[in-house]
């Protein structure tokens, strides 16, 4: 059996905890029943699935004490995803995730940033000529896959100094295979009825996994842009090579591309994803984007310093990952056993702290629901209580390339809605559909008009 298909077969794998709470992920509105049961059982509430029990914390004392306090006792819980990351940094723990960590750090220090900016640009560029021939096509487009696309196409200028040397439409709807953890359960459903060859659905998810597995040697493979001297990718292909840190094997290496190619990827998209919608109902805050990039940078191309200064449009992304955390939650598992909100915590269980039921507690936050961009104004900001905002997580866990995703995410926005409107061609309201991330059911269809 390939591996591939090993990792197909384990979609839907009954001890999964996915696999437990996907009759949850796939309710009508998953965060409305979360934010229910929050206000009815409070800040720590357990939920028992079979055999082991299940946290749900959204109170930040308890956050704070899993993420900060008594951070060594949760390790990170990534089962089901494995395809995904491997043993990348993101999913382990301990001694080896410093040994991991510590050498990419530098590569994700704000000083870096700059030299990284000309290679954003240029994916971004080469985003608006393509929306420019679909804006002349006047086709409907999922704007996540194009957003994501435009995200993969950064993190491999950027941190590999590649082009992105694959298809992100075929990439995207891969990933998509395995990402959306609410289906593993119709794949195991149509397994066990024998309804659908077996043979046929794990190879459905095997291509899709193929498909992932061969990136990493194909960024490697592809030709560099340039002569940089100091990329991230020279700097995991060094540490391979190294013998101080025999930990940093070659299979590290294809884990840690994997991981940026999902964590830095995803994430982006869905946050440009949630902005566009959200501007689709708010056509007068899309104007004031527009009219704050015409002040700072006029006519041309936004230099590094003009980005510093879009304040406005950096404070409508602030506002979107509070109302749209795309990591909604955070897993853990307990290594010994422990005290939170009164329950004792046993070895082995389950921890869901969940941003997004933080971000809309009115404990925490005036008019939780309100789309209120000027929160995150210089000078309007208001005294925040501390872990009250978690959209890149909190402690010694808190998200890698946080602040490459902000600039990311203002340089598009700034540029895409100069040149184009983007109008939401959906039915009706969007609908949450929790699965890893907080992402659209049924996704965020768009037809793109460039804008005279
Ligand atoms: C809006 C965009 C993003 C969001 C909302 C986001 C969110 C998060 C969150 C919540 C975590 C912590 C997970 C946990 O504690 O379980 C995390 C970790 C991480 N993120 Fe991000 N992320 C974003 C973009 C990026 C980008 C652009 C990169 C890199 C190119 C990246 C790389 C990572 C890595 C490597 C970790 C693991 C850090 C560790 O375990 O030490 N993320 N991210």
């Amino acid at each position: 059996m390939t591996e591939a298909h090993a990792y197909a077969q384990t979609l839907g794998e009954e001890q999964s905890i996915w696999f437990k709470i996907s009759p949850f992920l796939t309710a009508e509105n998953p965060m409305e029943i979360l934010m229910r049961m929050s206000e009815k059982r409070g800040g720590c509430f357990p939920v028992k699935l079979k055999s082991e029990k299940m946290y749900f914390l959204t109170d930040i004392e308890h956050i704070r004490h899993v993420l900060v306090d008594n951070v060594d006792n949760y390790n990170k819980y990534f089962e089901g995803l494995k395809p995904i990351f491997g043993k990348a940094m993101i999913t382990i723990d301990g001694s080896l995730w410093q040994k991991i960590r510590k050498p990419q750090q530098p590569f994700f220090h704000p000083s870096v940033y700059e030299e990284y900016f000309p290679h954003l640009m240029t994916a971004v560029k080469s985003t608006i000529e393509d929306w420019s021939d679909l804006a002349v096509r006047g086709c409907e487009v999922e704007i996540l896959e194009q957003t994501w696309g435009l995200a993969a196409d950064m993190a491999c200028r950027a941190l590999f100094n590649r082009e992105m040397p694959f298809n992100p439409q075929v990439v995207f709807g891969a990933v998509k295979a395995y990402t959306d953890v609410a289906n593993h359960k119709a794949i195991r459903a149509k397994k066990m009825s024998g309804a659908v060859s077996e043979v046929s659905d794990d190879e459905d998810a095997a291509q899709a996994i193929a498909a992932w597995l061969s990136l990493p040697d194909a960024v490697i493979g592809a030709a560099p842009l340039g002569d940089r001297e100091k990329t991230l990718l020279k700097m995991l292909e060094l540490a391979e090579a190294d013998p101080a840190v025999p930990e940093f094997d070659h299979q590290q290496v294809l884990d840690e591309i994997k991981q940026y190619l999902w964590a830095g990827t995803e994430t982006t998209a869905l946050t440009l994803g949630w902005i566009f919608y959200l501007l689709s109902l708010h056509p007068e805050i899309a104007e004031k984007i527009r009219s704050e990039g015409e002040e700072v940078y006029g006519d041309r191309e936004p230099s590094w310093e003009d980005i510093q200064k879009l304040t406005y449009t950096r404070a409508v992304m602030l506002e979107t990952l509070r109302l749209y955390p795309p990591a909604w939650a955070l897993m853990r598992a307990a290594a010994e056993e422990d005290e939170i909100g009164g329950y004792k915590i046993e070895p082995g269980d389950k921890i869901v702290l969940s941003p997004y039921m933080v971000h809309h507690n009115p404990k925490y936050w005036d008019d939780p629901e309100k789309f209120d961009p000027t929160r995150f104004l210089p000078g309007c900001i208001k005294k925040r209580v501390k872990y009250s905002y978690l959209p890149f997580g909190a402690g010694k866990r808190f998200c890698l390339g946080g602040q490459l995703s902000q600039l990311e995410t203002v340089l598009a926005l700034t540029m895409l809605l100069r040149r184009f409107r983007l109008e939401y061609a959906g039915d009706g309201p969007v609908k949450f559909g929790a699965s890893v991330m907080l992402t659209p059911k049924g996704g965020l269809p768009f037809k793109l008009h460039a804008r005279s």
